[in-house]
């Protein structure tokens, strides 16, 4: 076999240290050098962009997912969750039936893929999701961050730790204004359909001395259930966590909950290569606070209020990591590094088709003490 040098080159990202692609990746033959390339490379840039991919399989894809994870079992990060029918994620992903870690996800027809056959993809867009919307006539020319997050069930599992995506079908380059609408006036020009990633390195690296020592001893406690608890909930203009109107599902109308599965987890994660702290919250899914001298953050609005103060000023533009889709594209990236959203508003003959993969991880996230939540 010939020997391959894998090539890395930052991208010209929003700052230093995120994003990178790599040259001459062959996901069907990668050594453990590559791979230990490709994983110090995904620690240190947290988005990874691998081109020329087409060819990668579901199952290869799989493959190199688990790969940074080999003691996880194999579980789709969400579980089964998927299947509630209340479940805000529930309309956005299609499971491959020969491999169901991999789910497909994107815009319009399809008549088969992969063993699904006859498939309506809908693109999530946000005016199913938040609050106020962007008017019908501006639609197709502005749009908005559909939901920033990590991808996690945030109960019962734990958070994934690398997401795969490929890009399979991308439509035709038109780009869109990206209106953040919550009276900064902040707006970004932005490829159809792109993937919006701000990293968590970075979101703690602007906070001010104050507020970084309390995110390194406060713990946020995530909802059981959370994708069915704020179902009837909506959210900000900026995607950035949710509306505090009391429309949240009471715990009588959720599944069963097991209170010992509850996911209380440091607002501050620790790379495993870096030794760096991340701000890693999911903001639609927190319940409450729990404050470094343990008082608790009860209030929805004020926890919320909270959250979105220290994260807000890490999505602002100049920090935003917008990739610019080609079919063939293979992304990786540290789930428990990056917040990350879907963006964009298609028009229904926009044809896009996506494959995600992440799995549910061997162990918890590391907080800034070094201990395993
Ligand atoms: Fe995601």
């Amino acid at each position: 076999m010939a020997v391959q040098t894998l090539e890395v080159h930052p991208l010209d990202g929003p700052h230093p240290q995120f994003g990178a692609e790599i040259d001459n990746v062959d996901l069907d033959n990668l050594s453990d050098a590559d791979f230990e390339t490709i994983r110090n490379t995904l620690y240190n840039y947290h988005v990874i962009v691998l081109k020329n991919q087409a060819g990668v399989s579901p199952k290869a894809q799989y493959e190199i997912t688990k790969r940074f994870d080999p003691a996880c079992e194999g579980n789709y990060g969400h579980g089964k969750t998927l299947d509630a029918k209340r479940s805000v994620l529930h309309p956005d992903l299609k499971t491959i039936p020969h491999q169901p870690q991999v789910q497909v996800i994107g815009n319009g027809h399809y008549d088969e893929y992969e063993g699904l056959k006859d498939i309506t993809l809908k693109h999530p867009h946000h005016k199913s999701f938040h609050k106020s919307v962007i008017s019908e006539e501006d639609d197709l020319d502005f749009t908005r961050f559909y939901r920033w997050h990590i991808d996690a069930a945030l109960y019962a599992l734990n958070p994934p730790k690398v997401t795969s995506l490929m890009a399979v079908k991308v439509p035709a380059g038109r780009r869109q204004t990206l209106r953040y609408d919550d009276g900064t006036g902040e707006e970004m020009d932005v490829p159809l359909g792109t993937t919006a990633f701000v990293s968590g390195q970075n979101m703690y690296d602007i906070l001010s001395e104050e507020d970084k020592e309390f995110v390194r001893g406060a713990k946020v406690e995530y909802a059981a259930h959370p994708y069915i608890w704020m179902s009837p909930a909506k959210s900000r203009t900026d995607g950035l966590g949710m509306i505090s109107d009391g429309l949240e599902l009471p715990l009588s109308e959720l599944p069963p909950v097991d209170e010992s599965q509850i996911k209380i987890l440091p607002m501050c994660w620790k790379n495993p290569v870096t030794g760096k702290l991340a701000l890693q919250i999911h903001p639609s899914a927190i319940k409450a606070i729990h404050k470094p001298n343990g008082d608790v953050i009860t209030d929805l609005k004020e926890a919320r209020d909270l959250v979105h103060r220290l994260q807000r000023p890490a999505i602002s533009p100049k920090y935003v990591y917008a990739h610019d889709w080609v079919e063939g594209d293979f992304v990786l990236f540290n789930n428990q590094g990056v917040t990350h959203s879907v963006v964009g508003a298609f028009s229904p003959e926009e044809r896009r088709l996506f494959r995600q993969c992440n799995m549910a991880s061997s162990e918890g996230v590391m907080g800034a003490d070094g201990i395993l939540y």
